[in-house]
């Protein structure tokens, strides 16, 4: 504003779902619980760096995986993640293939999403204040191109692109279900990304979700998934997935530049100024 350039620096939000419950490639890390108005988030965030990138982890699940995807308080999560001044925000996610090519400890990054969730507090607005945002593009192209970099960087096998299907749960899906998600082009199927990927759009954050495959979910003849199958793949991850994240910090350039998704709410208002709450 004074005609002097300030750095721009990146603060990388990390969600981390089945299997990531903590990232003990942290330096510096400090624990904190943040408040928000929205209710309790899953969690205690930790704070870290690697190599002087500035990092905000938070467990999806909670710790010990106590917290049930549809008793997940998203808002809180994405509006503590705001608040710990988070610029750009990674989910890690465990997801079931709807692909051949989609195999167990492949990790995809994700671009689109379909959404069969339901009873989610799904915005942060509402009555008194209305907003449309732009979803047509979910996820933000660059976010998303590093992590695959980083994910690639760390030896996975990884798939750019992929329409993850958001299904409710706790169950997992009939195998009739599995082969309708095929033919609407899903690739993959998980039961957290949504509503997470809507709020943090409107929270004006660039969202990349890299899904970790578990399994082929059920719509292969005399095949199903299970939770044991699910935890041994994670498990196998967790390594690779920390060391995703370190790559990550390694390939973010010096400065981060300005993002389309860093106002997303430009123009998205639709209630009259004097009548806003
Ligand atoms: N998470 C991991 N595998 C899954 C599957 N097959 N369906 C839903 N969520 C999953």
């Amino acid at each position: 504003s004074h005609g002097h350039k300030t750095a721009a620096h990146w603060r990388i939000g990390i969600i981390g779902g089945s299997g990531i419950y903590d990232l003990s490639v942290l330096d510096e890390v400090q624990e904190i619980a943040v408040q928000s108005p929205f209710g309790a988030p899953s969690g205690p965030v930790t704070l870290g760096k690697i190599g002087g990138v500035e990092f905000v982890f938070l467990a999806r699940h909670g710790a010990g995986h106590r917290i049930p995807p549809e008793g997940i308080n998203h808002r809180a999560n994405i509006d503590v993640m705001k608040r710990c001044g988070v610029t750009d925000l990674v989910a890690i996610s465990a997801i079931g293939s709807l692909r051949e090519e989609l195999a167990p400890g492949s990790f995809v990054a994700v671009d689109q999403f379909i959404d069969r969730t339901h009873g989610r507090p799904q915005s942060f607005f509402g009555e008194g204040l209305v907003a449309h945002v732009s979803l047509a593009d979910p996820v933000c192209a660059r976010l998303s191109g590093l992590l695959g970099d980083a994910a690639q960087a760390a030896g996975a096998t990884v798939h750019r692109g992929g329409c993850y299907l958001a299904m409710q749960g706790p169950q997992f899906s009939t195998r009739a279900e599995s082969r309708l998600y095929r033919q609407w082009g899903a690739d993959v199927i998980g039961m957290t990304a949504l509503p997470e990927a809507r709020l943090a759009r409107e929270a004006e954050l660039p969202y990349a979700l890299i899904g970790m495959v578990t399994d082929y979910d059920a719509w292969r003849e005399g095949e199903h998934v299970d939770v044991a199958q699910v935890i041994e793949v994670m498990h196998g991850n967790a390594a690779t997935a920390r060391a995703m994240v370190t790559a990550l910090a390694g390939l973010l350039p010096p400065e981060r530049s300005a993002s389309p998704i860093d106002h997303a709410l430009d123009g998205a208002i639709m209630t009259a100024p004097a009548q806003r709450d």
